[in-house]
């Protein structure tokens, strides 16, 4: 299948692709960056396979002009980045490291120059270990610190950066961060952990408001999201997979979209709703945005897990091809996913932006050098389809982010999945694009010549 025989998406359309600081900048002590929660978390033993770190990453901090050459190659209109907090503010409050701003600051005038639009995530998990140690998202004043931390960044950066998302997947710091202790600050919580999602809402309220006020044009949040499939049709696996959609798919949307909270019954929460939330809070929280941020890699299948404080488990999804983390290939789930949206929020759904979608592949260069990826291929191709055929059912997608530019620091998995376009030698940090990366840029080639 040819990227020339998709079919034109709408003018304008942005095609990117997606990244984060800690998965890629390295250079973890330049210029004053202070220690993140993931600095922390790696050197504890057990946590990362085979103790594997985010201090080299893919090498991005120092050789950001790689990055951007790669990027204008590919021919993206748009790079979605993240800005990590501890450059910025090195203890997590207090006034700007000028050094930490003036790197996104060069990188955004480097990305302008190569006509690619900037789109900076300020939270992708690398929270500043001093607000860690004063309690992290379980407590309010980390929301107001964010705040305080976005308005410095749209201080410097606003003048040349029209669109913000603030929080990328809350769901997975809450979940995997606190709940079940696999990713930084490694708290397993469990239901004890939901005031970080309520906190992190309010970080994005007050983030979008401080955005704003500081010249940000256009602000929104990114979501990862996963179809919830019944393993039967019991009432207590179709009520366990209620429950996992309310967990996932609506507590960090329906505040924002809808100004209010999900029924939280089944986490044992009654109609007067978790304490930690205040009044106002949820006008704060239910602020205009200009989009949503959609992560999609795959459908959760799920069964009742009797007598458990989360009263759901995952099952596998069977009669799918699978990626290398063993996640199924389901790009029709993209397009039934857009559509629950569309239903689920009607008007309130603002347009929405695919901020990452993408699969790991075991890639290792063949003798004469070439990376034949071909299942991330079919991936793209498929869900960049059911991209568009949500479109043509009526749903307003403004942009596509392939994750990711190249192979780097996969959280608990270290470099052991390669997301890449390109191929990373994590010894020599050399980089050999792979048959995707020129499937995607022709593509978009194709793309925009149509549009
Ligand atoms: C995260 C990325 C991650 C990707 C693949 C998303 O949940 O935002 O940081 O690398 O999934 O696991």
């Amino acid at each position: 299948m040819t990227a020339a025989s998709l079919p034109p998406f709408p003018a304008g359309f942005h095609w990117g692709v997606a990244t984060s600081a800690y998965q890629i900048e390295g250079a973890v002590h330049d210029d004053g960056r202070g220690v993140s929660i993931w600095d922390t978390f790696c050197q504890q033993p057990g946590t990362i396979r085979d103790g594997h770190t985010g201090a080299e990453g893919t090498g991005s901090y120092r050789r950001w002009e790689r990055d951007v050459a790669q990027l204008a190659d590919l021919g993206v209109t748009a790079y979605r980045f993240s800005i990590a907090w501890p450059r910025v503010q090195p203890d997590g409050k207090g006034p700007a490291n000028t050094a930490g701003l003036d790197f996104y600051s060069r990188l955004t005038d480097g990305l302008l120059e190569r006509g690619i639009t900037p789109v900076p995530t300020l939270y992708h998990w690398d929270l500043p270990q001093p607000l860690e140690d004063e309690g992290g998202w379980l407590t309010r004043q980390t929301a107001e610190r964010f705040a305080d931390y976005a308005a410095l960044a749209a201080g410097r950066l606003a003048d040349r950066i029209g669109l913000w998302i603030t929080l990328n997947e809350p769901f997975v710091v809450t979940a995997y961060g606190y709940a079940l202790g696999i990713h930084a600050p490694g708290k397993a919580l469990m239901l004890d952990a939901l005031p970080t999602a309520h906190h992190q809402l309010l970080g994005h309220g007050l983030a979008n408001a401080a955005l704003r006020a500081d010249g940000a044009r256009q602000v929104m949040i990114t979501n990862n999201y996963a179809p919830a499939w019944a393993a039967s049709d019991s009432p207590a696996d179709l009520a366990a997979t209620q429950a996992y959609d309310i967990l996932q798919n609506r507590i960090f949307t329906d505040p924002v979209l809808l100004g209010s909270y999900p029924d939280l019954a089944p986490f044992g929460i009654g109609p007067e709703g978790m304490p930690c939330v205040q009044d106002g809070d949820l006008a704060v929280i239910s602020a205009p945005v200009d989009g949503i941020g959609v992560n999609y890699y795959a459908p959760t299948r799920l069964s009742a897990l009797p007598d458990s404080p989360l009263p759901f488990q995952m099952e596998p999804i069977p009669g799918y091809p699978v990626t290398a983390f063993g996640w199924p290939v389901v790009p029709a789930g993209l397009t039934e996913l857009l559509g629950l949206l569309g239903t689920r929020y009607g008007a309130a759904l603002p347009p929405v932006y695919i901020t990452e979608n993408g699969c790991s592949q075991r890639d290792e260069p063949a003798a004469d050098g070439a990376i034949d990826d071909q299942l991330r291929i079919d991936y793209l191709d498929g869900h960049i389809r059911a991209v568009h055929d949500a479109i043509t059912a009526g749903i307003d997608v403004r942009g596509y982010f392939e994750w990711t530019l190249a192979d780097n620091f996969e959280w608990s998995e270290g470099y052991h999945q390669r997301f890449g376009l390109v191929h990373v030698d994590h010894e020599t940090q050399s980089r050999t694009p792979k048959a995707s990366f020129a499937w995607y840029r022709d593509l978009i080639a194709a793309q925009r010549a149509a549009g």
